[in-house]
This record gives C-alpha cells, structure tokens and sequence, in this order.
C-alpha cells in the first residue's frame, strides 16, 4: 500500500526522488521520506503528512542533494503515522524503505533486542534494516550476501529499496509479494512501486520477479537470484505516457478520470470485436474453453467486486450458467466449495490486491480454472492466472474507482455475451445486436458527460446530510452498492445500499426527513415496483433523488430531484447510469471540501490483508 522509489544517476536525486514519490502518493499518504547519499553519508527527510508538509520541513531545513537515493510515501500499518514512524528506517550503516508487512517482525525483534540493538520506532520495517546491518556486519563488504540471508528470515510481503553507506551511490532492491519495477534509462535507473513514477525519465522496466534482488548504480542495473547468479530479464516498455498520469486541466483526476471512460470502453472492448461479434480468444478464451466450466465464481474486492456483481446479473441472464460473487478476504478463509469444472474469474484494477491474489492462489490449488481481468500489465494476479483480460484504462490516479469499474463491466458484458452464444443460450443475432449496442455505449456516455450539470445541484443538497440510503432492484440494486461506497469513501457521508424490497424488512425504520434516498431505477420491468418502494420512503419523510431513463414519466410527487440518462437497452443501463452516481459522489466531495484524490484513511492499492 505504501510507495516506493529509488534513483542512481546524474540528476538532482531529490528532485527525481519527489516527482517519483508525487505519483505514487495515491498508495498510501500518511507520511514520506526520502535519503540521499550526500558523498559518504545518508542523509535522510521525513515528514508526518503529505509529501507537502516533506517538502516544506526541508525548505525550512534544508534538503538533501546527491545523486543516489531511496523514498517512501506511507500507508500506516504498524505503528501510527507520525515522524518516528516514517520511511526511511535506519540500523547501523543500512537504510531502507519498505512496502508490505513483514509477519514475523516480533520474533525477530526479540532476536535483535537480545543482541543488544535497540529500536526507534514501532515499525516491521525498522526490524528489516537493523537485521540487514547485522548480517552485513557478519560479512561485511558482501551487501547481497546481507540480503540473501535476511531475506531468509523474512515471513509476509515486502518491496525493500536498501542503501548501505559502505556503498554510495548504489541502490538495492529486493521483493516478495509487494511489486517492484526496476527503470532502465540512459546513465540513470530507478526503481518504483509502480511505472508512473518514473515515466517522465525513461518507459522502460525490469519486472522484479518473487525472490530477486536488483543493484543499482547510475551506469547499470543488475539483477540477481537467491543464490547469487545474474539474471537476464525482458526489458518491457509502459505503453503509457507522462499525460496518462496527470490531470491535464481537471481540478482532480477523479474528474479527469470520469471523462476518460468513453476512450477507456472503446480501446478494452476494440480489440475484442472481429466481425461484429465478441472475440476473447487473444485472451486464451475460446467458445470451447468456456463450455467446460460448470459454474463460475467471481472473486474480488471493494468497486472490483461491484463490477463482478452486475456480471453475476448479466451472465446469469444471458447465459444461464450459475455465478457466485464472494468478497475475496471472504472467499479465502471460508473453505470454498470450488473446483475442476469451475470458473474462478479475479477482478482487480491494480493486479496487485493481497485478498484476490490469495484467493486466486487457492482457486487454483483446489483445481478451478482462474481467469483475471486487471488493469496494470505485469502485475502479480496478471502474470498467475490462467486466462487473462487486460482492461485498457490507462493508469487509475485517483484513489475512488471509475474508470476501471467501469471497463471491468464492459468486459464482463463481452464474456457474457461470448458464454452466451457458445452454450447456445443467444441467437448469433442477439449477440450481434448486443455487441453492436456495447460498441455504442462510449458515444452515450459522453452524452451524459455534457450534461451533468444536474449531478452538482444533487451533490449540493447531500453535503447536510448525515446519511444516505441507495435503492434499486436487480441491475439498479448492484449499481447503488457502487454509488454509496463511491460516496462514503469520498465525502465521508455514511451511505448504505439496499435492495429495494428489502427495505420494508427492518431498515425503513430509519427513514426521516434527514435521510436521502437515491434510488436508481433503470430496468424497466421493474419500475413499478422500484417506483412503490419510493414512494414508500417518500410517505415517511425521505428526500428522493431519482436517477432514472429519459422516457420514464414519472409521477410528479416521485422525485424531489431528478437525473435522466439516455433511454438505452436495460441490459446495458449499469455502464450509463454509473456516471451520474460517480459525479453526485464527486462533486459532494468536492462541496464538502474533501480530498477527493486522496480519501482519508485509504489507499489505492491494498497490498495487505
Ligand atoms: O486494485 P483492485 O481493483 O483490486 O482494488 C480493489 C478495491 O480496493 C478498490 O476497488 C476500492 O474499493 C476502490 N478504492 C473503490 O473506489
């Protein structure tokens, strides 16, 4: 969940080390460091709070300036956020900064504390640099030695980026679990939590493997395995640029990132159109490969999981083959009924959530067949499944979901349709009619765009509120679970989504005239029904916002407010009427004055239990 990066070259490390750190604060932002080599020494900054408050503690105090050094960004784990307990941690002459969570730290604390060391911190990570030094101690001038051995005692997940002051100007890294990039450019490289946070100096990367350790000088990168030998390894090229991860005008990439969904639907489903008609096989999935499968469980967490929800809907619909949805932290520890003949399906924007990856992991060892839908190419659940469909958003900033929800439902659109058609449960025309329809989605959605005026009036009439309840039925029930968590994680409004029959089942009780209700009522064969548990509400007091289709005529004492999307196939209403629960969500925030990118408490990518 933490960020990050580490740079040997000719630039001013400092520099390079904060717009590295800049781009991935979206992991974690609690606290930031950085240490430098300044000639024989390390000297370190670090900072309680957002890399601002770093950057001012070093106007104030001055900053570091060498060629050679490592940074953090921080998501609390062990330990509150606070200056002791910032990246980089120190023992002796080693310094590292640590992405992950190191399980056996208090037995290895005991150990170290009964050799005499003492701590500073609360932290895993402070175990993992003074058990470092001693080992280097043991054989000193061999720091990958140090490495390997420690590496030994670890148990849990770590990225480590490692300066040893013996070595200056060189930089170790090393990886279980947690991922690590090593950036290759002329005269420098880098290593990074991600690939954004070095896209402004080179696009290409090493894919640090389980297991491998990388050194770094500005002349070379070298990576070696376990037992000490070099490894020659693919050098890849993001497929991204610069622009792809800045805001290009919009106040928040949240906003930026909403008005990338039409390119974003057209460049994942393109490739996967021949003829009119779905074609997966690119992705190692074939009409025969699909009627194996029994059932299919999809497996993932938070909006992901929102995603595999309205896919649970529209496969069962379509192709009447059973879909269970678990909550992958669920799913892990509940001994799952899965296996041969099963479909696990994995969802994940950042390919790296510690619950689905595990989850994966035992969907494959109980002998299901895995398949993956994930946004960041190399990433651990992409590079482990089975089948995998890489969804084309480009890099997701800000901290709430949109786009990568909402190419994870295209793609769960062009499944359904492809299973559908391949166990005969749709005519070839049905599919191609309902391909040809997905294709026009991306046009529909800018239409919404260029008139969302009326989400920011609806925004404006939540920011009072305490609390919120989303209602809908069948498609519309999955929809609003994803607006109220969009809600809750940005405004920090409490929301709860409910399916609306079931509300007159206990929690009607906690309707007033203080409690919103926004229904979503799009399927139209279960409008009436939607439109008398509004009404119900409505009798008790609650305020109604409707998000519902242009056609619908709704009564006039239905909705206090109302948001029309284009009238289009109900089947493919979630891909339309999500832009409007993102932007009520959006723009609450933003009355609010929340940090939209960057929620209290969270963190984009949870690479821990
Ligand atoms: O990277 P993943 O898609 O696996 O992440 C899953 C969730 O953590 C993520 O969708 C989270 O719920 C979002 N912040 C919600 O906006």
């Amino acid at each position: 969940m933490c960020g990050i990066v580490g740079y040997a070259g000719y630039r001013d490390c400092t520099e390079v080390l904060m717009e590295g750190l800049s781009r991935l604060e979206y992991r974690g932002y609690d606290s930031a460091g950085i240490a430098v080599f300044e000639d024989d020494t390390i000297r370190v900054a670090k900072s309680k709070g957002r890399l601002a408050d770093l950057t001012e503690k070093m106007q104030e105090e001055g900053r570091p300036e060498g060629h050679a050094g490592i940074g953090h960004t921080r998501w609390a784990t062990h330990g509150e956020p606070s200056d002791r307990n910032s990246h980089p941690h120190g023992g002796g002459c080693v310094t590292i900064v640590h992405n992950g969570i190191i399980e056996n730290y208090k037995k290895l604390k005991e150990f170290l504390l009964s050799k005499g060391r003492a701590f500073e911190s609360d932290t895993d990570t402070e175990v993992v640099a003074q058990l470092l030094d001693y080992y280097y101690l043991n054989s000193p001038g061999n720091p990958v030695d140090a490495i390997i051995r420690t590496m030994k005692e670890l148990e849990g997940s770590y990225a480590l980026g490692v300066v040893f002051a013996d070595f200056p100007d060189m930089v170790f890294a090393l990886r279980k679990e947690s991922p690590l990039i090593v950036g290759v450019g002329e005269g420098e490289n880098f290593i990074a939590s991600d690939v954004t946070a070095i896209l402004r100096y080179t696009k290409n990367y090493y894919l640090l493997e389980q297991g491998e350790i990388a050194v770094l000088t500005a002349k070379k990168a070298t990576i070696y395995d376990t037992h000490y030998q070099k490894i020659q390894k693919e050098l890849k090229t993001a497929d991204w640029d610069i622009s792809a991860a800045e805001k290009c005008g919009y106040a928040h990439f949240m906003l930026k990132e909403i008005h990338e969904q039409p390119t974003a639907v057209k460049t994942t489903i393109t490739p996967r159109i021949t003829d009119g008609m779905p074609d997966l096989t690119e992705c190692g999935i074939t009409p025969e490969t699909l009627l194996k499968f029994r059932q299919i469980h999809i497996v993932a967490c938070g909006t992901a999981m929102h995603a595999g929800i309205v896919g649970r809907y529209v496969i069962e619909k379509l192709a009447h083959v059973p879909v269970n949805v678990d909550i992958a932290s669920e799913f892990r520890y509940r001994e799952p009924l899965v296996g041969e003949g099963d479909l696990v399906i994995i969802i994940s924007q950042s390919g790296e959530t510690a619950d689905s990856l595990a989850a994966m992991r035992l969907a494959k060892e109980l002998g299901a067949k895995t398949l993956a839908i994930v946004n960041a190419k190399g990433s651990s659940i992409a590079r482990e499944a089975d089948m995998l469909i890489y969804t084309h958003a480009g890099p997701e900033i800000a901290v709430a979901s949109t786009k990568a929800y909402m190419v994870q439902i295209a793609v769960m659109y062009l499944f359904a349709f492809e299973l559908a058609l391949a166990n005969g449960s749709i005519s070839e025309a049905e599919c191609r009619r309902l391909t040809a329809l997905l294709q026009e989605v991306p046009e529909q959605i800018e239409h919404i765009l260029a008139h969302k005026e009326m989400t920011q009036l609806i925004a404006s009439e939540l920011i009072t509120a305490d609390s919120l309840l989303y209602i809908g039925r069948g498609l519309d029930y999955a929809l609003s679970m994803e607006g109220s968590l969009k809600l809750k994680e940005l405004s920090y409004i409490h929301s709860e989504s409910y399916a609306a029959g079931e509300l007159k089942h206990g929690t009607i009780s906690l309707i007033t005239e203080n409690m919103p209700v926004i229904a979503v009522a799009t399927q139209t064969k279960l409008l009436e029904k939607t439109i008398s548990n509004i009404k119900e509400v409505k009798a008790r007091g609650a305020k109604v916002i409707v998000v519902c289709k242009e056609s619908y005529g709704l009564e006039q004492d239905v909705a206090d407010l109302r948001f029309s999307v284009p009238d289009f196939e109900d089947i493919l209403m979630p891909m339309l009427a999500v832009v409007p629960l993102q932007l009520i969500a959006y723009y609450t925030a933003v009355h609010k004055g929340t940090d939209v990118d960057k929620p209290r408490n969270l963190a984009k990518s949870v690479t821990v239990e």
